[in-house]
């Protein structure tokens, strides 16, 4: 008995691989949509603080952002607070684009640059220490950055009342 073989299938062109989503440095036209994602976190649960537009022009080149396109889904910021010492400050993502691996992005790519600068330690004060865990970083007292608990916790209307935990991480290759 002969068998009739289908006709091949027409050769498809490759579909171009959708761009993998990596952390850039923010730009001016970022600012609405940084600020946008803060007040949301800031409003619904608190667990980072406000920025102005203005505040964040201001310290706009400490952010680095995760865009799709014109979207911004995820944003978080390096400050130097001394020649050793930088904070990762407004860690935001997108609610609807939460576990994806965009806050990792962000964190790394933070962590990079602090490292290219020499940095020796960055420190973060969250609600949410299980996520920089996970980077890497371990829990510390907040105690071993007097230059924050001076600059910035004493303004904070939380500040006899703080519910962040204070995490680092060492940036100095192992011995
Ligand atoms: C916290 C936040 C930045 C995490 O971003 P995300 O993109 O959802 O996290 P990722 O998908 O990159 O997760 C990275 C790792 O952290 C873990 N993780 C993330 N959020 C976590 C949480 N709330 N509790 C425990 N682990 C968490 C993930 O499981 C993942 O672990 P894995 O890589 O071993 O699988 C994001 O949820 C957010 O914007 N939250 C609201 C604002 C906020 O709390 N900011 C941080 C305060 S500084």
């Amino acid at each position: 008995m002969t068998t009739t073989q289908p006709p091949p299938l027409p050769q498809q062109p490759d579909a171009p691989a959708p761009p993998a989503l990596r952390a850039e440095p923010a730009r001016l036209s970022d600012v609405p949509g940084i600020q946008r994602l803060i007040q949301y976190w800031a409003d619904e649960t608190g667990d980072v603080l406000p920025r102005s537009e203005g505040e964040i022009y201001g310290t706009l080149r400490d952010f680095m952002v995760v865009r799709d396109g014109d979207r911004l889904l995820a944003a978080g910021a390096l400050h130097i607070e001394w020649k050793d010492l930088a904070e990762v400050k407004s860690m935001v993502v997108d609610p609807g684009q939460q576990g994806r691996g965009l806050g990792r992005i962000v964190v790394e790519a933070l962590l990079e640059e602090a490292r290219g600068l020499g940095l020796r330690t960055v420190f973060a004060l969250t609600t949410t220490p299980a996520f920089f865990e996970r980077l890497g970083f371990r829990q510390a007292a907040v105690s071993a950055f007097p230059r924050k608990v001076w600059n910035e916790c004493f303004r904070c209307p939380k500040y006899t009342n703080c519910d962040e935990v204070a995490l680092s991480i060492d940036l100095r290759p192992p011995a």
